[in-house]
């Protein structure tokens, strides 16, 4: 089966491509859409048989749960147990956008969305296509993002093609999304709340609303089940890529040296290099790198390169989310010195 694709413009909804993704996720089909971070593989969140499905297409481990999408706040408490002001407070100002709640669950969702834990990870998105989704079909949507397990999520429809194209049913296109890499992950069933994921929602963001919140370094390894995604190596190209602190010229230099075809992903280029290597110049913003970040890996991925090299921003809160996902990213490590 290759998947049906239907492009739809964000901006003028078309209304009959929408009512057709919403009658295959009632059938209990899989739909990957856009949502405001990255794409997402929809099911319907209610029905353990779709659950099963989405961890089947993306070859994900049955202890990793899936987030679920409501289109607004009454939609996501039906969901939950516990609805906290915290909960409320932080949704008032985030919602819909791209923070992830973890809440005490209702019975009504199934083992396999939580996967058998006694919490469910809640969001209301801020894509206009996933809103309209989720209206039509009038369902909550468990979504994942849209890769492979381990691999690097899709902010583009071809990353979705990329690794799902036949072992899902439906695709809606609506070009890449805006926020570049996946939602903020909140745990609110501990005292106080605790940061599973970073994201495009910052510590000092949620800390303006509820006051202090622990951080949990990717690092941390005290309680991995917690959030299985904390893993590292979880977002990673297929082509090696390493992280170099500081100005990575040496280091390209010597790569090149050896004969490997390598890339240099930096937000300054602060030497000139005489190596061939393949140059890319990000943002020295935390938000546009974030857009691009996803983005540029897939489109090096697809190069053939030996090696991808990239410099580490700075070690700000503001570039939090994006460390971390430079850190799972990493699959060599830094070279003896
Ligand atoms: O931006 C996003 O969050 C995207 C879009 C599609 O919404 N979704 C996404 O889903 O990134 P996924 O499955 O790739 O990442 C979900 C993260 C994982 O780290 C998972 O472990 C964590 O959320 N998670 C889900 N349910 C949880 C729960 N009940 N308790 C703790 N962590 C949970
Ligand atoms: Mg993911």
């Amino acid at each position: 089966m290759r998947c049906e694709v239907l492009i739809v413009d964000p901006e003028a909804l078309d209304v009959s491509s929408i009512a057709r993704a919403a009658a295959v996720l009632r059938a209990g089909r899989l739909v990957a859409f856009p949502t405001e971070t990255v794409y997402g593989l929809g099911a319907n969140a209610l029905d353990p048989a779709a659950g099963a499905r989405v961890f089947a297409a993306k070859g994900r481990p049955p202890g990793n749960p899936l987030i679920v999408h409501a289109p607004d706040v009454a939609s996501a408490r039906v969901l939950v147990a516990d609805w906290p002001n915290a909960a409320q407070q932080l949704a008032e100002r985030f919602w819909p956008g791209p923070l992830t709640l973890v809440l005490p669950r209702q019975p009504i969702v199934p083992d396999v969305v939580t996967a058998g834990g006694s919490t469910v990870a809640v969001r209301v998105p801020a894509h206009p296509v996933a809103l309209a989704l989720l209206r039509a079909c009038g369902l909550p949507l468990a979504a994942p993002s849209a890769n492979r397990s381990t691999r690097l999520s899709p902010t583009r429809a071809e990353h979705v093609l990329d690794g799902l194209a036949d072992r899902i049913d439906l695709l809606l296109d609506a070009g890449p999304t805006s926020g570049g890499i996946e939602s903020t992950v909140l745990d609110l069933t501990v005292q106080p709340p605790r940061l599973l994921r970073p994201g495009p929602v910052t510590v000092a963001d949620l800390e303006a609303v509820v006051g202090r919140v622990t951080r949990l370094a990717p690092t941390d390894n005290d309680e991995p089940a917690r959030s299985p995604g904390l893993h590292a190596k979880h977002y990673a190209p297929r082509t090696p890529l390493e992280l170099v602190v500081g100005d990575g010229c040496l280091r390209v230099e010597e790569l090149t040296r050896q004969g490997r075809r390598t890339a240099w992903v930096a937000s300054e280029i602060r030497s000139a290099t005489h190596a061939t290597a393949v140059l890319v110049l990000m943002p020295d913003d935390p938000v546009a790198y974030a857009a691009q970040l996803y983005a540029i890996l897939h489109q090096l991925d697809g190069q053939g390169l030996d090696r991808i090299v990239v410099e580490l921003p700075p070690e700000t809160e503001a570039w939090m989310a994006v460390h971390d996902r430079l850190r799972r990213a990493e699959t060599v490590p830094p070279p003896a010195s």
